[in-house]
Parts: structure tokens; C-alpha cells; sequence
């Protein structure tokens, strides 16, 4: 039986860190759904719509194809297509995060993601990153964990990347002033908000290296897959 595990989590918590290196670990297929809704939010910010207009993202949601390609399925480094191109890197913007946010909260956008994700999941062992996988997408995963850490924390983390990409410009109260924005957008939405599945393992990372979480996360595995 293939099985399953839900990582889920505030923005700059780690999940997809842990995600890809439990995925590379135990050849898992892994699916990272926030930039399934980062790739709908680029789409929008292209064609001049506000992602939180309802009627016309709904428009665009009946002409959008999404699709991870890689030389396989178990690779973790499938890249990100929308409508053919790949968008792999042009998804990690500032404007894309805030725009992915909000779009993920029409409901236009959510039943056809969650679809997709479920799709994708059935028949693998999968690892499955993101804010309802474990309440909403997958429920019945055999793993579900939680991941978050401190905003300060959070804030570091996703600096220290984006100086990694050469931005210099960026501080840290901009990072985690996005940060919260979209912890707040995220949990207070009403449809599948960001929230702990009542059965899922709750992980502060915040004084945890890489790899006691995936040391942590593999014990897990070993118990519940
Ligand atoms: O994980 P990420 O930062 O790439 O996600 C971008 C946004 O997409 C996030 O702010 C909320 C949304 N998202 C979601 O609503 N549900 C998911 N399963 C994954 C992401």
C-alpha cells in the first residue's frame, strides 16, 4: 500500500527543506502545492488581475494548466509549469508570495488545486508540502506533521535565502512584515485555512537544525508508514 505524508506550516517554517530531503531520503514523489498557488497568483499578476478578484480569477481558472516536470516522477527536482513555460524561478518573487496568498483564498482556485494535488498524490508514496494537507487535501495521510518556528526566525531564514539569490535590497523587517501578512491571510481565510490536523506531530524548529528535523521526521516514518 502506498502511503502517504502532510507536512504543513506557517511560510518560512521549512517545509519544503524537510519535504525534499525526507523525499530524497525515501524516494517519495514530492508535490509542493504552494507553488501550484504561486503559479495561479503568477498567471494573474501577468494578465493585470488583482488576486483577490473573484469573478475574473474564476475566468482564469477555466483556462490554466499546471504541471510539475522533471526527468521522473521521483525526482525532487521537478520544476513548475504553467501553460507550458516553466515558471520555477519567476514563482519566488515578493509580489508572487502575497499574490499566492490571496488567490489561494478564492474558492474558484482551491477546488481546482486540491483536485490536481489529489491526482497527483494517488497510487505514490508521496510527501505532500503546504497549509491544509493534513486537514483538508489528504486526510487520512498516514504521516501528518507541523511544522512552524518563530516569525523572527522564519523572517531569518527566508533572508538569508533570498541573499543566497543575490537580493540585497530586501531587509528584515520587509521579510517579516510579508511574513505575517500572509500567516494572518493564511489562518483567517474561511476555506481550508492554515490550521494543525488534530492528529498531526507539531515540530518547533526553531532551535533545530536541518537535519534533527529529518532525523525526527524519519523516526516517525519508521513508526506510522
Ligand atoms: O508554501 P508557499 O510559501 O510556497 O505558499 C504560497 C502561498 O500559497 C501561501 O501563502 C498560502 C498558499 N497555500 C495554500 O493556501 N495552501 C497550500 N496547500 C499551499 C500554499
Amino acid at each position: 500500500m502506498p502511503y502517504s505524508i502532510a507536512v504543513d506550516g506557517p511560510a518560512g517554517a521549512g517545509k519544503s527543506t524537510i519535504a525534499r530531503k525526507i523525499a530524497e531520503l525515501k524516494a517519495l514523489v514530492y508535490i509542493d502545492t504552494g507553488a501550484m498557488y504561486r503559479a495561479c497568483a503568477l498567471k494573474a499578476i501577468r494578465l493585470g488581475i488583482s488576486c483577490s478578484d473573484a469573478v475574473s480569477v474564476e475566468k482564469m481558472m477555466e483556462d490554466i494548466n499546471i504541471d510539475f516536470k522533471g526527468s521522473d516522477t521521483n525526482s525532487i527536482d521537478r520544476n513548475i509549469f504553467l501553460d507550458g513555460e516553466d515558471v520555477s524561478s519567476l514563482i519566488r518573487t515578493p509580489d508572487v508570495s502575497k499574490g499566492a496568498s490571496d488567490i489561494s483564498a478564492l474558492s474558484s482556485v482551491r477546488i481546482r488545486m486540491v483536485e490536481l494535488q489529489r491526482k497527483m498524490a494517488e497510487g505514490y508514496n508521496v510527501i505532500l508540502d503546504g497549509r491544509d494537507i493534513g486537514t483538508f487535501v489528504l486526510p487520512n495521510a498516514d504521516l501528518k506533521i507541523f511544522l512552524t518556528a518563530s516569525a523572527d526566525e522564519r523572517a531569518r531564514r527566508r533572508l538569508d535565502e533570498m541573499r543566497a539569490k543575490g537580493d540585497m535590497i530586501s531587509d528584515f523587517e520587509d521579510v517579516k512584515r510579508d511574513i505575517e501578512y500572509r500567516d494572518h491571510n493564511d489562518s483567517n481565510r474561511s476555506l481550508a485555512p492554515l490550521r494543525k490536523a488534530e492528529d498531526a506531530v507539531e515540530i518547533d524548529t526553531t532551535r533545530m537544525s536541518i537535519e534533527q528535523v529529518v532525523e525526527a521526521v524519519c523516526k516517525l516514518i519508521v513508526i506510522k508508514c
